[in-house]
C-alpha cells in the first residue's frame, strides 16, 4: 500500500531524521502552522502527487526541473492532507478555488482559511478556522543584493531603519521585514500586486512584529505574529481580521 502524508512518523525514526510534518510554535492560538520538508522518498512523492487535481498535475508538468516538480507535489499534498484532517475528508476530495490574484481558497459555511509558502526544501502551511492568513518564509543562504531591492521596495523610513543597523544584521533584518511584508500581502491575497512601499513594518530581528504604518484600511486589519524557524530561514505569519459579510 502506498504510504500517505498522514502515515509518516511524526518523530524522528526515518533515515532523514526530520519530520515531515511538524507542528510550530507561532504568537496566536487560533492558527495552527507546520513546517514540511518537501525533499522525500519516491513513494511520499508518489501518495502525495496522487491526491493532486488534473489542474494542480499540469501545472507540475510546466515545471522543468524534478526536484521542483517533486517538491510541488509534496507542499500541495501536504496541504491537502492537512485541510482533509481539518474538514474530516479525504486529501483529493478538496477543490480549491483561487482568489483574482492567485489565493488559494475553499467555499463552504465557514470553511477553513489557509497559506503555504515555500524556500528551497522547506515549506510552511497556516491552517485558521477564524480569519485568512498569510506565511511567508525565506532562506538566509540566499544570495541577494538586498540593499538594491531595499532601495526599491522598501519605504524611506524603513530603508534608514535598515542602514542605521550594523552591516553583519542588515540582510537578515532585510528578510525579516520582506516576509512580514509579504505575509501581509498573502494574507489579504494582494499578493505582490500591491506595492510594498505603501506600508511599513517593523524590520528589527527582535523587535516586535508589528505593522509600523499604513495608509490602507485592509492593511490596517492586519496583525504579524512571532513565527521562530531554525535552519537558516526566516518566516512571518500574518492574519487578517476583515468582515466577510
Ligand atoms: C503570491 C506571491 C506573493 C507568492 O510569493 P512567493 O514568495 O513567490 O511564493 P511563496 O512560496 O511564498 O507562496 C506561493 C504560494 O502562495 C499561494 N498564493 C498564490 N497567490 C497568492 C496570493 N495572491 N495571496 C496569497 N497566497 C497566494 C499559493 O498557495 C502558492 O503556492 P503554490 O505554488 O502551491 O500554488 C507572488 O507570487 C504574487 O504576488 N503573485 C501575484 C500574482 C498576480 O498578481 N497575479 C495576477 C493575475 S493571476
Amino acid at each position: 500500500m502506498a504510504a500517505s502524508v498522514s502515515d509518516l512518523p511524526k518523530s524522528g525514526k526515518r533515515s532523514n531524521a526530520a519530520p515531515p510534518l511538524e507542528p510550530l510554535a507561532c504568537g496566536t492560538d487560533d492558527v495552527c502552522i507546520w513546517r514540511v520538508h518537501l525533499d522525500r522518498d519516491d513513494a511520499t512523492v508518489a501518495a502525495c502527487a496522487a491526491f493532486l487535481s488534473g489542474d494542480e498535475l499540469q501545472r507540475a508538468k510546466r515545471l522543468r526541473s524534478a526536484i521542483d516538480r517533486n517538491r510541488y507535489f509534496v507542499a500541495r499534498g501536504s496541504l491537502r492532507q492537512l485541510l482533509a484532517d481539518w474538514l474530516g475528508t479525504r486529501p483529493s476530495a478538496i477543490e480549491f478555488e483561487y482568489g483574482p490574484r492567485g489565493k488559494p481558497f475553499l467555499r463552504g459555511a465557514t470553511p477553513p482559511q489557509f497559506n503555504l509558502s515555500h524556500a528551497g526544501g522547506t515549506a510552511l502551511i497556516a491552517i485558521s478556522s477564524r480569519r485568512p492568513v498569510g506565511v511567508d518564509i525565506e532562506s538566509l543562504n540566499r544570495n541577494l543584493d538586498f540593499a538594491a531591492l531595499a532601495g526599491r521596495f522598501f519605504s524611506a523610513a524603513e530603508r534608514a531603519a535598515l542602514s542605521a543597523l550594523p552591516a553583519d544584521l542588515q540582510k537578515h533584518a532585510f528578510l525579516t521585514g520582506w516576509t512580514r511584508k509579504e505575509s501581509i500581502l498573502k494574507a489579504t491575497g494582494d499578493g505582490l500586486s500591491l506595492p510594498l512601499d505603501q506600508f511599513e513594518v517593523s524590520l528589527d530581528v527582535d523587535a516586535p512584529a508589528r505593522v509600523l504604518s499604513t495608509t490602507l484600511d485592509r492593511i490596517a486589519k492586519c496583525a504579524l505574529h512571532e513565527l521562530r524557524i531554525d535552519g537558516g530561514f526566516v518566516a512571518s505569519l500574518a492574519t487578517y481580521d476583515h468582515d466577510p459579510g
